[in-house]
């Protein structure tokens, strides 16, 4: 068993600020990092960090060259990505005294992909192979077709919601991971307790992940309902947090743990990631999650 992740790289420029920058304000920053991320990368690392064999297709800019040696160091396959002219993905991120975030994206060479690329690099994996999707790169309803076509088990984690999403036929996601935004998007259901439940009708066959903040998470399938608190800690930076989660639940789902366990090891990692700075950087390894409380 392979896993995928057909996903977007941003390097983030993190600001620090005393209070989200308003509409028409200027506003000094306290500090400033740069930082590699991306949700698809986010998501690699995590799956990479959590022990899995994974390997990340994707498209960097003249500027991306750094994802190649963190790709490296964390131990992603980085055959499939690909150095595009122009610039590439790339994130203004904002990050307030509570460790909020609020991002503003631009897509550069994640949205540049091509069907060649996407030709290129699935027949390298097939059935019970696992492709993880977010929606920072385009091509994602050409993408999920090729590869439900080949077998492999699509997990998608819906962010961010727009309208090339609407393309997309989701029948054939086997897990879907969302927050409490895109689970009322997507649904149009405004009562978070019921949004599992009504993608469940619409998609029988999925597993449903929603993550819900201070909540913790629920996770529903045909079979069973898990629920999952939060650890909690001080938020530094809740950048990546939701990206830990994902990759370490797609992780204990190809080692094929229980769901209580996996909904555990996934809560400690992120809980881990909103205490440290930065993106990928601020996911933890396997054994510093087994070492947290
Ligand atoms: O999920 C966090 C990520 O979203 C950041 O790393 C940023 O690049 C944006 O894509």
């Amino acid at each position: 068993m392979k896993v995928l992740n057909f996903g977007s790289l941003n390097v983030d420029y993190v600001y620090n600020v005393d209070h989200m920058v308003r509409g028409g304000e200027t506003l000094a920053s306290g500090g400033m990092n740069i930082f590699l991320g991306g949700k698809g990368f986010n998501q690699s690392a995590a799956l990479a960090k959590a022990g899995l064999e994974v390997y990340h297709a994707g498209q960097i800019g003249e500027d991306g060259l750094a994802f190649l040696s963190a790709c490296r160091e964390y131990g992603i396959h980085d055959d499939f990505i690909r150095k595009t002219e122009g610039k590439g993905g790339h994130t203004i991120i904002q990050i307030d005294k509570t460790g909020q975030n609020c991002i503003l994206l631009y897509g550069g060479s994640n949205r540049t992909i091509t069907k060649e690329f996407v030709d290129e690099v699935l027949p390298h994996f097939g059935k019970g192979d696992f492709l993880v999707l977010q929606n920072e790169i385009n091509l994602l309803d050409y993408i999920i077709d090729a590869a439900y076509e080949r077998g492999m088990i699509i997990a998608l984690n819906p962010s961010p919601m727009d309208e090339n999403l609407d393309s997309c036929d989701m029948s054939k996601i086997r897990y879907f991971l969302l927050n409490e935004i895109e689970g009322a998007q997507l649904t149009g259901e405004q009562d978070l307790s019921k949004v599992p439940a009504k993608l469940l009708e619409k998609y029988p066959d999925a597993g449903i992940v929603l993550t819900l903040g201070q909540e913790g998470s629920v996770y529903m399938d045909k079979e069973q309902t898990v629920r999952q608190g939060i650890y909690p800690v001080k938020a530094v930076d809740t950048t990546a947090a939701g990206d830990t989660f994902t990759g370490y639940f797609i992780a204990g789902i190809a080692a094929g743990d229980p769901i209580e366990k996996i909904l555990d090891t996934a809560a400690k990692a992120s809980a881990i990631a909103v205490s440290r700075e930065g993106a990928a950087p601020s996911i933890p390894c396997k054994k510093e999650v087994d070492a947290f409380r």
